[in-house]
């Protein structure tokens, strides 16, 4: 006789008692099959190509084309060798031969270390000339062209000035202006040597040698013969002399600026015993953008100390 299963009542009275059963067996074989399924799929899925590169950005062009590095031995050519200055001095851009330098600075630093031949502080026409109690024009007869006047004169024993200086002196003077000062005129500028003879004498006969030779050059001795130099007075709600032009505003503006537009004041205070004249705040002498900003920023009070010159307070000969 068959036992009763002693749970067929309390399989009875549980209507998801089967359902049960069946699922703690096939529970773990799904679990198997479905693992397995996951392995299967990631060992047999196609590989996505280079993921890791695509992420990347891509390699500069530039860099890709970047020949391979070569090592040339360049040679250092000195300025007076190199065939951009020859050219430039040859076309007489004085300022454009020394910005071609290196500007300013090592202009001057090569003519005091004496690495400049190709340079002379004689020429008459060149914006770097010295011409002093030492250093006569030559040849002394030197007349400057072409000559032009500037938009302010005032009618003296020179109207003139070489032309890039005339251009200069404007743009000095708007820009005076612009900065709410005088127009900055011309008193005297070009005098031949003939009207410097005239000039000097002068000179001589109002307050004897002594002083003429403090004020004024002696005929071949003068930048105002070479059209580089411009004793200027200024226009403010009058005009003022030359003698008085140090002491306007205008002059004390051109003696902190006057550098941005190629002039420094030649004749400086305290400077006698160097150049051999008394202080002249009217006397600008034209050196071009380039020296005038060394000039400027090298803090030098004369041209014979900016070049490494002897002093010149005086000349070699009596008069
Ligand atoms: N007054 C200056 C020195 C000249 O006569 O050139
Ligand atoms: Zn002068």
């Amino acid at each position: 006789m068959a036992h009763p299963d002693p749970h067929a009542a309390l399989h009875a009275r549980q209507p998801g008692a089967q359902t049960a059963r069946l699922w703690r067996i096939w529970m773990p074989v799904g679990l198997i099959v479905t693992v397995a399924g996951v392995l299967w799929a990631l060992l047999t899925a196609p590989m996505p190509p280079e993921p890791i590169a695509a992420a990347l950005p891509p390699a500069p062009a530039a860099a890709a084309a970047l020949p391979p590095v070569t090592i040339v031995q360049t040679e250092n050519v000195a300025p007076c060798d190199s065939p951009e200055i020859a050219e430039l001095l040859a076309s007489g851009d004085d300022d454009a031969v020394v910005a071609a330098w290196g500007g300013g600075r090592a202009f001057r630093d090569a003519i005091v270390a004496g690495d400049a031949d190709c340079i002379s502080l004689n020429e008459p026409q060149r914006l770097w000339l010295v011409v002093n109690k030492r250093r006569s024009l030559e040849p002394q007869n030197y007349a400057p062209k072409p000559l032009a006047i500037p938009a302010a004169i005032r009618e003296g024993d020179g109207d003139y000035l070489r032309a890039d200086v005339t251009e200069a002196l404007n743009q000095l003077s708007k820009a005076a202006q612009d900065a709410g000062h005088g127009e900055v005129v011309l008193g005297s500028g070009y005098r031949s040597h003939a009207v410097q003879v005239q000039n000097f004498q002068s000179h001589i006969d109002q307050f004897g040698i002594a002083e003429a030779e403090a004020q004024s050059a002696r005929p071949g001795h003068s930048e105002h013969q070479t059209g580089l130099a411009a004793d200027v007075l200024a226009c403010e709600s009058h005009c003022s002399g030359i003698l008085d032009f140090g002491d306007t505003a205008t002059g004390r503006w051109v003696a902190d600026n006057g550098w941005r537009y190629g002039f420094i004041v030649r004749y400086d205070h305290g400077q006698q015993g160097i150049t051999g004249y008394e202080p002249e705040p009217w006397h600008l002498r034209f050196v071009g953008k380039e020296l005038a900003r060394a000039y400027h920023e090298g803090g030098f009070t004369s041209l014979e100390k900016f070049f490494g010159l002897p002093d010149a307070p005086d000349y070699i000969d009596e008069w």
